[in-house]
Order: C-alpha cells, then sequence, then structure tokens
C-alpha cells in the first residue's frame, strides 16, 4: 500500500507505489525554498479559475518542498494532498499537507480520487508532459491545472553588470543541455490540447524575486555559491551535454565567480540590488470526453 505521511490520511484507497526510479531532474530543498520565496504573496488572482474555494480534494503533483501546495491549503476548505517522486523533498513539503511518494506517470490513486489536480513547475522537467496530464485526468473528476513557467523569457536586472548577461548565458547553456521544454509555460494550453483536456483559461502570473538590503540568510548563500562558483558546478554535467565545451565552461566559470566576488563586495557596502522576473502561467482544463483513456489502457 502507498504511504500518507501528515495528519490527515483520509485516501485509504492508494494502489501500490510504483518504481520511482525512473525520474531524473534532481531540486535541492533550498533551491525551491528560494526561488520560490514570495510567490503568491502579492496576489493569487491567477489561480481563480481552479475554483479553490469550491474544491473538495485536491492534488498536487511534483509538490517539492510544498511551495504551491500550502497556498492550495491556505485558499481551499478541501483537503490537499502532496505528491512527488523525491521523498527528501516530500519530508518538507509534510510541514504543511500530508504527503504521498509516486510518480507524476503512475500516480498511486485510484480513479476520480480528486476534483481538482495541479502542479506548479513540473511538466517543464518531464520528457512527455502530456502522458502526465493524461494520468492527472485519471485520478480528477473535474478540473486538472498546471502552473508552468517560460523559463526562456526570465528577465534580471542587477547593480552588478556583469550579472544578467552572465546568468543569460549561463542559463541558455543548461537549457541546450536538457531534453524537455523548459518554455513550456506559455504553450501549455497545447499540451492541454494532446492529453484531450478542454482548456478553460490560461493567465499570466510574474514572480518576480527581488534582492536588497538588508540581505536574507538565502540571498547571502546565493552570493557566496557564485562567489565558489559552486552552483555552476553542479550545472556542469547539463550544460557540457549540450554544445558548450569543458574549456567555455571553465572561462564562464572563472567569469561567473569574479561576477559572485562583485555581488559579495556590493553586498557588503549595501548596495547590491537584484530583481528577476519569471512569468509563469496557470493553465486550467476541465475532463472532456476521453480524457485519461491513455493512462487507462496502461492498466
Ligand atoms: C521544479 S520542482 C517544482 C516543485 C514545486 N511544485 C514548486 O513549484 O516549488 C519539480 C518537482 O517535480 C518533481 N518531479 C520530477 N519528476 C517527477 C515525476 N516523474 N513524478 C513526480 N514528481 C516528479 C521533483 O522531485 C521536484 O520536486
Amino acid at each position: 500500500m502507498g504511504h500518507v505521511s501528515g495528519p490527515v490520511a483520509e485516501i485509504d484507497l492508494l494502489l501500490p507505489p510504483s518504481d520511482l526510479s525512473g525520474f531524473v531532474r534532481e531540486f535541492s530543498e533550498d533551491y525551491l525554498r528560494r526561488t520560490r520565496a514570495g510567490m503568491w504573496d502579492d496576489s493569487r488572482a491567477a489561480l481563480s479559475p481552479l475554483e479553490l474555494d469550491s474544491r473538495e480534494r485536491i492534488l498536487d503533483v511534483g509538490c517539492g518542498t510544498g511551495e504551491l501546495s500550502r497556498v492550495l491549503a491556505a485558499e481551499s476548505p478541501g483537503e490537499v494532498i502532496g505528491c512527488d517522486a523525491d521523498p527528501e523533498l516530500l519530508r518538507a513539503a509534510g510541514e504543511f499537507v500530508p504527503t504521498v511518494a509516486g510518480d507524476a506517470h503512475r500516480l498511486p490513486f485510484p480513479d476520480d480520487a480528486f476534483d481538482l489536480v495541479v502542479c506548479q513547475a513540473l511538466l517543464i522537467n518531464l520528457p512527455d508532459p502530456a502522458a502526465a496530464l493524461d494520468e492527472f485526468a485519471r485520478v480528477s473528476t473535474d478540473l486538472v491545472a498546471a502552473v508552468e513557467p517560460n523559463n526562456e523569457a526570465v528577465e534580471i536586472e542587477s547593480s552588478v553588470r556583469a550579472e544578467g548577461a552572465l546568468e543569460r548565458r549561463a542559463r541558455d547553456a543548461y537549457l541546450d543541455g536538457i531534453d524537455t521544454d523548459v518554455a513550456l509555460g506559455a504553450d501549455a494550453r497545447e499540451v492541454f490540447d494532446d492529453a484531450t483536456l478542454d482548456v478553460l483559461e490560461t493567465r499570466r502570473y510574474d514572480h518576480v524575486r527581488t534582492i536588497e538590503p538588508p540581505y536574507s540568510d538565502g540571498a547571502v548563500r546565493a552570493a557566496r555559491r557564485k562567489a565558489t562558483g559552486a552552483g555552476l558546478a553542479d550545472d556542469r554535467e547539463t550544460m557540457l551535454d549540450g554544445p558548450l565545451t569543458a574549456a567555455e565552461y571553465d572561462e564562464l566559470r572563472s567569469e561567473w565567480r569574479s561576477m559572485g566576488r562583485d555581488v559579495i563586495d556590493q553586498m557588503e557596502d549595501r548596495e547590491y540590488r537584484r530583481a528577476e522576473a519569471v512569468p509563469f502561467f496557470v493553465t486550467v482544463g476541465r475532463l472532456s470526453d476521453g480524457a485519461g483513456t491513455r493512462t487507462h489502457d496502461q492498466g
């Protein structure tokens, strides 16, 4: 039997958990906490097509540390369950909602267990996002939603002149090395169509993160990771999977570390300021005839 952790364990029809070793991209708790800081705090208007005030059971797939799960739990009278393939992250999400380990392509729940199945920044990490949406449709009776970014359209302004251009270079090299659609947010409607879900609405939400004095511990840690090159090193293998050569990577890393030292210098003088805007798109669909049948057929 699958295992629900957390205070509410009303879902007692869990299917046996599937093998979770197939999922590839890993995220650290620190990265998710830092990059989601303040998300949905300024406005939740883009979430209104999710009809949260009338939901009874919500599943947040690929919930990570539960950054969206806790917003769903605050906005809905219904029960919210978080599901992720990474048990480490689930431990953190368990602070906010009950959690279940599971693969988005083979959710450990029976048909029709929820009236909303939603994900945030999951589909951009999956090679076949329509297959996952099919599976969402299988376990939903009504709504399926995806909150996905367009990571090709991230904008950065920084008081360290080189930072914006270097981050763009590093991001482009990383995106060239991966084989999933990181711009999917802007085109999620097409994936919903592939999964035979009727799209009700798409709304945009720009997640703007600013760093300015007084600096948070997370901001100081991020600056140190720039100066040591540690953050870039984590992505080295992925970058080298694209056209970037090892020599180009070394050159990028050296410029990156120098930029990181400038960030730290400016922080010491309380002069460092940075703003990053990531466009997210909330796409909401309703089950149409035949939705979820691909996954039903898998038995
Ligand atoms: C970018 S993070 C997003 C986390 C969270 N939704 C948020 O917005 O902060 C992507 C998450 O999807 C999870 N994930 C990736 N592939 C998965 C799969 N096949 N099944 C379930 N979760 C998966 C990762 O472990 C990670 O927690």
